[in-house]
């Protein structure tokens, strides 16, 4: 941005993002991984575009979504342990998708695609509605001043987007390891009563599924004696 600028100049009121974009630097390994493999696991942004996951996955399995899936380990591993489900993740962090796509290769997946796209801009142009069996926020960025409560990724706004993909009877698993979003998530969650059911009763975490491998910044927060939310909610 431009500090001469005045403050309500276009690029200064754009959309406040739930990600501080850190490129980082890939490794040789990464750097190959975005060369050959991207064409065949990567899925390229368009703006507008709804994508077709049929196509996409050249079946029509149910589709899981992972929103910040980090370097993607635990994704990775969800989707060689189901084979019978589509997995698409998302992330911003170039990285954390190089990393992933090495994953792909190593373990020879085929049921697991990646987008590198701020995730909210995807829901809103890019998925279809009611095409989604479940969706995966796990760990998300837990913006702790409250001055930037605004960026975090789990507001009323997202649930509403995910009330228009999921199908019904779809579930919504989030989790985190920051007690005040967990109680926030609770609170925004519970009230979205007309299109989301919490599976443990209103106000209540869910007992983690085993389902869920350790993500990376779930072991972070444990190092700091933090302790783990599951939250699971049923589409209506
Ligand atoms: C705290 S990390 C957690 C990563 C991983 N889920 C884990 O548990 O190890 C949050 C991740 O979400 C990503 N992220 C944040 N906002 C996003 C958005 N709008 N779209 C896509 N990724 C996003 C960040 O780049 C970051 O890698």
């Amino acid at each position: 941005m431009n500090p001469s600028e005045p403050p309500h100049s276009p690029s200064r009121l754009r959309a406040i993002r739930s990600f501080v974009l850190r490129e980082g630097r890939l490794t040789s390994a990464q750097e190959r991984a975005f060369a050959e493999l991207w064409p065949r696991f990567g899925v390229d942004w368009q703006a507008g575009r709804t994508i077709d996951l049929p196509a996409l996955f050249g079946n029509d399995r149910p589709v899981v979504l992972e929103i910040g899936f980090g370097n993607g380990e635990s994704l990775a591993q969800m989707a060689e342990q189901d084979p019978e489900r589509n997995w698409l993740g998302i992330e911003v962090h170039r990285p954390g998708v190089g990393h992933l796509l090495l994953e792909i290769e190593r373990l020879g997946l085929t049921n697991l695609r990646v987008m590198r796209h701020d995730a909210i801009e995807v829901l809103t142009q890019s998925i279809p509605d009611a095409s989604l069996d479940r969706v995966q926020l796990f760990f998300p960025d837990p913006w702790p001043k409250r001055k930037h409560h605004k960026r975090r990724i789990l507001s009323p706004r997202m649930v509403q987007l995910l009330s228009r993909v999921m199908r019904p009877g779809g579930i919504f698993h989030a989790a985190t390891d920051w007690e005040p979003y967990a109680e926030q998530m609770l609170e925004i969650l519970d009230s979205a009563q007309d299109s989301f059911v919490n599976t443990a009763g209103p106000g209540r975490y869910a007992p983690r599924p085993e389902s869920r491998p350790p993500t990376k910044f779930e072991q972070r927060g444990e190092r700091l004696g933090h302790r783990v939310c599951d939250l699971l909610y049923r589409r209506l």
